[in-house]
């Protein structure tokens, strides 16, 4: 099972803004992930970048506002148009985004978002002032209510030297809203998902924590695979390095409690929860108010149970749980899947190389409700989230 881009044809628009050289590197990881990119340039784009860094990065050939009427692509701009997955524009000047707001035609990216029944996302890149112009304002509150995404753009440090609201975003979360964009009317469309992802953390004293090496790849590869098939994507995330993904709402939590506490709040109208965080089971009975100092040869730490979170949450909703184990994983998985209440958990051994903690795979098996159990064969993790999301998408009400 491919990631989301693979495979895909992509339309990059690519207009006149400084930006354009962060363009490059946008066609480059699309490219990386296995998309088809086609770019499309406006005159302005080829006067600060070249047509010919695109073709090299994409292996595709570029088409350009220039009127040549030799261009294979010369008439092409119809059949870009009906191949596309999807039409993305990074960066989209104020002028660009005002012609797609008038339905303008008179070069070959707006031609192409005329003829396209693809999806299709812009991300602003501008000038503060230009951004906040209430024509430009309003000229993207058209492009929303017809239905293109608005990616960006984000606040920071401008060409001109000033701050404010204008930066193309960043490529990462570029790439997050092209895979929302291409996904976001799909079966999860008007579903919220809860997410739990990372490590919980017990606080011993104000310097140090219990907790684990769990790196929260997983729960965010669930994020980002249900974000891309259209659900509202609440991610309950405890300590990790990664950054936010785009399009989702990450509350960062750091206590068992805390998250539980988080969690038991989004679910109350959540469609499904998935609880792929390592929650501590048990935490310093109380957090010592100063550092701990250093005397006698042992430190005993008294320990407390914490609230089982899969446990406790109850409603109308499909419950998806976890089981990482050393040891015995069915019987362990299995008892757990009872205990908890469970539609599904997905078990996999710790000691295997190519699963579990801070690896980018994972070899898992499922057991449903009614503790039957199906092996899953290595997949990447994003990979392992779409087959879970299969089977929670099985276990919505009609
Ligand atoms: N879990 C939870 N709340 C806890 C502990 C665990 O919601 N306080 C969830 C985990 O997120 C996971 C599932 O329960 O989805 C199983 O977690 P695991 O640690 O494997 O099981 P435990 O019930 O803690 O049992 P044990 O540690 O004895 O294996």
């Amino acid at each position: 099972m491919p990631g989301p881009l693979e495979g895909k044809h992509i339309v990059l628009g690519v207009t006149g803004s400084i930006a354009c050289y962060k363009a490059i590197d946008l066609a480059s990881k699309l490219t990386q992930a296995g998309a088809l990119v086609d770019t499309i340039m406006s005159y302005g784009a080829t006067q600060f970048v070249t047509p010919l860094a695109f073709r090299s990065i994409t292996h595709r050939a570029v088409v350009t506002d220039t009127y040549d009427s030799n261009s294979e692509y010369s008439i092409e701009h119809v059949a870009l148009a009906h191949q596309a997955d999807v039409v993305v524009i990074a960066p989209a000047t104020a002028h660009c985004i005002a012609k797609l707001a008038q339905g303008l035609a008179d070069d070959p990216l707006t031609t192409t978002i005329i003829a396209t029944t693809a999806p299709v996302m812009v991300a602003p890149a501008m000038d503060a002032n230009m951004f906040d112009n209430p024509a430009t304002q309003e000229n993207v509150d058209t492009l929303k209510r017809r239905g293109m995404v608005i990616a960006g753009p984000a606040p920071g440090r401008l060409a001109s030297g000033l701050m404010g609201m204008g930066r193309l975003l960043e490529t990462p979360d570029l790439l997050g809203y092209i895979s929302y964009t291409m996904g976001k009317d799909a079966d999860f469309k008007g579903r919220k998902v809860v997410v739990s992802a990372g490590g919980t953390m017990e606080a011993i004293d104000p310097v140090r924590v219990i907790t684990n090496h769990s790196s929260g790849k997983m729960g965010y590869a669930i994020a980002e695979a249900a974000r891309d098939r259209g659900a509202e994507v609440v991610l309950v995330a405890a300590s990790t390095s990664l950054p936010d993904p785009a399009l989702v709402n990450v509350v960062r939590v750091r206590s068992a409690q805390d998250m539980c506490d988080e969690v038991l709040r989004q679910v109350k109208t959540a469609d499904a929860l998935i609880m792929a965080a390592a929650v501590a089971d048990y935490r310093p009975a109380s957090e010592a108010e100063q550092k701990i100092k250093k005397s006698a040869d042992d430190l005993t730490i008294e320990l407390a149970k914490t609230t089982d979170i899969l446990e406790a949450a109850r409603g109308n909703f499909v419950k998806v749980g976890f089981a990482a184990e050393t040891q015995d994983l069915i019987p362990n998985a299995r008892d757990k899947v009872t205990r908890k209440g469970l539609d599904l958990i997905v078990a996999n051994d710790l000691t295997d190389p190519q699963a579990g903690f801070g690896v980018d795979t994972n070899k898992v098996t499922f057991i449903d409700g009614d503790l039957k159990v199906e092996d899953l064969p290595v997949m990447t993790k994003y990979e392992v989230s779409q087959c879970i999301l299969d089977r929670i998408h099985q276990l919505f009400p009609a």
